[in-house]
């Protein structure tokens, strides 16, 4: 089985060579199999969204190797990567065009990885697609295809980037905290959406999340980073019956550090 995404030996400097060197990424080696899906967790500038840019290519690295699906594109560019690599953010403004409207954001997904252009047309058969699709969000957004995605609310912007980072089926989908922004019932409908579209689609994905109770009850691997480095990395079996008690012990156990129990749980 080719995995989906091996790294081996990341490093990642920022501002390498001078007073303000910060090595951010201290030797990472990771290999993900087809249907892994990894939460990740960590403090605050632990490089969790280092090591994401560094796999969708939005970081360039210059140590280590980034494959994915057995091809080494640690120097491809983000735009070569996108035909594999999809990714929802934390800002609901990230992922769409505000001036667009949803079916032109959604038709601009639908080409990507392609040179698109700037051309958003949107053509008859796609648009009873689109119409389909977002009715499976269960938002009433299906009504909603002429609207400015600019004038929807935070969570049903998620939710349509969601669906837009999905509409091809990525090789390896990125979750970068996607629902901290959110109120807490609007990211459980986010997070209900994810798991939805992760299950049926048998994707593979990576989400960060800072919440640790999100992180053993999402995914079927969990990964702590700490400082760079992987301190902790639990297969389903080990996670399942994880207690946050029990995770912050290993954690503490894992990287020599007392942690505060509110660190990881406040974005
Ligand atoms: N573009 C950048 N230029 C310089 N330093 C950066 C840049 N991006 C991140 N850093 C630094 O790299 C370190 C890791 O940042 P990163 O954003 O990867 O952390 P994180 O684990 O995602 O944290 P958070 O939980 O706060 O999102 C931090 O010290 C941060 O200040
Ligand atoms: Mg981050």
């Amino acid at each position: 089985m080719t995995p989906v995404l091996e790294i081996s030996n990341l490093h990642h400097y920022f501002e390498k060579g001078t007073v303000n060197e910060n090595h951010v990424l201290k030797g990472i080696n990771l290999t993900m199999n087809p249907g892994e899906f990894i939460t990740i967790i960590g403090g605050n500038g632990a490089g969790k969204s280092t090591l994401l840019n560094s796999i969708a290519g939005t970081l360039s690295t210059e140590i280590g190797k980034v494959m994915l699906n057995g091809k080494d594109v640690t120097k491809r560019s983000v735009m070569k990567r996108s035909s594999q690599v999809s990714r929802v953010f934390q800002d609901p403004k990230m992922g769409t065009a505000v001036r667009l409207t949803v079916e032109e954001n959604l038709a601009l997904a639908l080409k990507r990885g392609q040179n698109r252009g700037f051309s958003a047309g949107v053509k008859n058969k796609n648009r009873a697609f689109f119409k389909e699709q977002l009715a499976t969000l269960n938002l009433g957004l299906e009504n909603r295809l002429g609207t400015e995605i600019g004038l929807l609310s935070g969570g049903q912007r998620q939710a349509i980037t969601l669906l837009m980072a999905t509409l091809q089926r990525p090789e390896l989908i990125l979750l970068d905290e996607h629902t901290a922004a959110l109120d807490p019932k609007t990211s459980l409908t986010v997070m209900s959406l994810t798991e939805k579209l992760i299950h049926e689609q048998q994707l593979t994905a990576f989400m960060v999340t800072h919440d640790m109770e999100d992180a053993i009850r999402y995914g079927n691997r969990l990964i702590m980073l700490h400082q760079g480095q992987i301190v902790v990395d639990l297969p389903q079996s080990q996670k399942q019956d994880l207690t946050v008690a029990e995770l912050m012990d290993l954690f503490h156990k894992n990287s020599g550090t007392e942690l505060k129990d509110d660190q990881l749980l406040l974005a």
